[in-house]
Order: structure tokens, then C-alpha cells, then sequence
């Protein structure tokens, strides 16, 4: 009967236990938000062959979907295109400008898809007015303007027409789309792994089995949960049996002691209690 009982545990924790094991299915940090799916994972609920290296996304404390850029550029995606590659991304402290001064793609796997890309050397000036384009508005600082000059435009030779007195250089970012510095979004591109083909069909891209290159499969992959459905049918069906079984024997052994309770009464017409056999 213990076995039984063991049995029953188990078939009301299997829900549990499936949800589990079919952790790669498709998943989102909020209900507006982008679906994370492979080639992408959620680093922190589904293991690391549930997407490719470097697609690691996870839901912050307000449940939006953070995206990790070296080096350590959190950055919140609101859509991600499957199908076109693309991912968009925004900074939730607003100051997009700031967070560029840290970003590296090329130790990443995305890039810019817009072209042509330029380098800017950024200054530090004291706030007086300036006949110069290119101003970034954040981080503010007060009595201070940072601008950030194409350094095709600039260069020392040609200093005279930008008015940089009382400026300090303080960084150079390249390879930047123009845009980069009046809004606060990006857009970002993947091209591996390529999954696109995959997608347009409707069907389901993963890791191959080497964990090397991706396979595009048409159905997701079920077996496991199927396994443990079979497993479970079994199971029932010989619980099943042991309880019905275990009632007979018990049924048989009741009609044995009633026989012989009628046999007796049979012999001696005195009353006995089930105690007294
Ligand atoms: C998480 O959400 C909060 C609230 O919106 C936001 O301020 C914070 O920057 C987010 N964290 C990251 C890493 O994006
Ligand atoms: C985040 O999502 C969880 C579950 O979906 C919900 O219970 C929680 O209230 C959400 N938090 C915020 C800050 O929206
Ligand atoms: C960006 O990262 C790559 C690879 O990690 C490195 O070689 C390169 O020097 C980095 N560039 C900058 C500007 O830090
Ligand atoms: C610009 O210079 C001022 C004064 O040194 C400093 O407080 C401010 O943080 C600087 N801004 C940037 C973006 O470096
Ligand atoms: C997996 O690796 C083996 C040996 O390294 C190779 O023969 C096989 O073609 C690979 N399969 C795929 C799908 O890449």
C-alpha cells in the first residue's frame, strides 16, 4: 500500500516535474513585453542550452526585459523581431549617451544595422553659448555642456572652427550610427546564429546536438514530456490494478471467514464476533 501511496505523491507533483524538465519553451517578462525565445534565453530560469551564447536576457525587479551588453550596459528590450534579427533596445535611466561611453559590440554578439557608422570625440565644456551642433543633453551637469563632434569633421588641423575653448576632451566612442546621440533607443542586429528561415516557416530553431550550430526543427521537441506520459499511463493503469487486486483478496478472504462463520453456526447455533475468530 505504501507503494501506492508513494505513487499518488508522485502523479500530484508531476505537473510540477514536467514543467520543469520543458524548460526551453518560450517565455516573456511581462505580458506587453518581448517573447524571449531561442536564439535568446532567460538567464536566470531556463539552463544555457535553451539559447546561444551571449542572448542572455533576464526580468528586472519591475519585470522588464534587461539586456547585459559589455561591458555590464543594462539595457531594456521592448520589441525583438525573430524574423528580421533585430532587437530594439532602450536606457531605462534615460541617458542613453552615457551608457554608449561603455559599450563594446564588438565582444557581442550584435551590431548596428544602420549605416554608414561614425567615430565622435566627446567634450567637456564650460556652458557658454556655443555655435556648435551636436550637443548631448544628458548627463546634465550644471554650468557644463558636453558636445560630441564627428571626428571626420574634426581633427586638430581643422580645430579653429569648432570653439573649443575652455573644453576638455574626455572620450572618444566609435563606430556609431548619428543617431545614437539625440535618441534613447538602439537598434541592434544578430546575424549568427541565423535562424531567420526557420521563423518565416513557422517552425522551431534550437541548438543542434553538438551545441555547436542551431537545427530548425518543425514541432518542438515533446519526447521528454511524452516519455513521462507514457510513464504515468503505466503507472496508473498498475495502481490501478494493485488496488482492484488488493480489494479481491480481501473480498476472498471475508468470504472465507463467512463461510466458515456458517459452517460453525451450522454445527453450534451459538453467536461469535469477528474478535472471538
Ligand atoms: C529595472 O527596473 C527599474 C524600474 O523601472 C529601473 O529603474 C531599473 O533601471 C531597471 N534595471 C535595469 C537593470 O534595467
Ligand atoms: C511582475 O510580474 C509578476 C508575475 O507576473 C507580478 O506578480 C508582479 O506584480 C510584477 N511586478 C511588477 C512591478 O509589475
Ligand atoms: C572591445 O572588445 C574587444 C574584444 O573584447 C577588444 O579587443 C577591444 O579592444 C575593445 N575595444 C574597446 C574600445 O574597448
Ligand atoms: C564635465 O566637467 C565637470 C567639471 O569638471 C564635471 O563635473 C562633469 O562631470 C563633466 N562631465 C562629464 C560628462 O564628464
Ligand atoms: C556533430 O559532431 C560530429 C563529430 O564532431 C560530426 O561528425 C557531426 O557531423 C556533427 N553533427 C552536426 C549536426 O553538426
Amino acid at each position: 500500500m505504501s507503494i501506492f501511496i508513494c505513487y499518488m505523491f508522485f502523479l500530484l507533483f508531476s505537473p510540477l516535474l514536467i514543467a520543469g524538465l520543458d524548460d526551453c519553451t518560450t517565455t516573456w517578462c511581462s505580458k506587453g513585453g518581448p517573447i524571449i525565445g531561442f536564439p535568446f534565453r532567460n538567464k536566470f530560469l531556463q539552463p544555457e542550452h535553451c539559447g546561444y551564447p551571449g542572448f542572455n536576457l533576464y526580468s528586472n525587479e519591475s519585470n522588464e526585459t534587461v539586456l547585459e551588453l559589455p561591458f555590464s550596459v543594462k539595457l531594456v528590450s521592448n520589441i525583438i523581431d525573430y524574423v528580421s534579427q533585430k532587437i530594439q533596445l532602450y536606457d531605462p535611466d534615460g541617458c542613453l549617451p552615457q551608457k554608449l561611453l561603455h559599450l563594446n559590440l564588438s565582444a557581442s554578439p550584435f551590431h548596428f544595422f544602420e549605416n554608414p557608422l561614425y567615430d565622435y570625440v566627446l567634450f567637456n565644456c564650460s556652458a557658454t553659448n556655443r555655435a556648435m551642433d551636436y550637443i548631448i543633453h544628458c548627463p546634465a551637469v550644471a554650468g557644463y555642456q558636453v558636445y560630441a563632434i564627428p571626428s571626420y569633421s574634426y581633427s586638430y588641423s581643422y580645430s579653429d572652427d569648432y570653439p573649443l575653448t575652455s573644453c576638455t576632451k574626455i572620450h572618444e566612442i566609435s563606430s556609431v550610427p548619428w543617431y545614437t546621440f539625440d535618441q534613447n533607443d538602439l537598434h541592434l542586429k544578430w546575424s549568427e546564429p541565423y535562424c531567420s528561415h526557420c521563423e518565416v516557416q513557422g517552425k522551431i530553431c534550437s541548438l543542434d546536438n553538438n551545441k555547436s550550430g542551431t537545427q530548425c526543427t518543425s514541432k518542438p521537441k515533446i519526447h521528454r514530456s511524452g516519455t513521462i506520459g507514457a510513464f504515468l499511463l503505466v503507472g496508473t493503469l498498475v495502481a490501478l490494478y494493485y488496488v482492484y487486486s488488493s480489494s479481491r483478496i480481501k473480498k476472498e478472504n471475508q468470504a472465507t471467514i463467512e463461510k466458515f462463520l456458517e459452517d460453525y453456526r451450522a454445527l453450534k447455533p451459538t453467536r461469535f464476533s469477528y474478535a472471538e475468530i
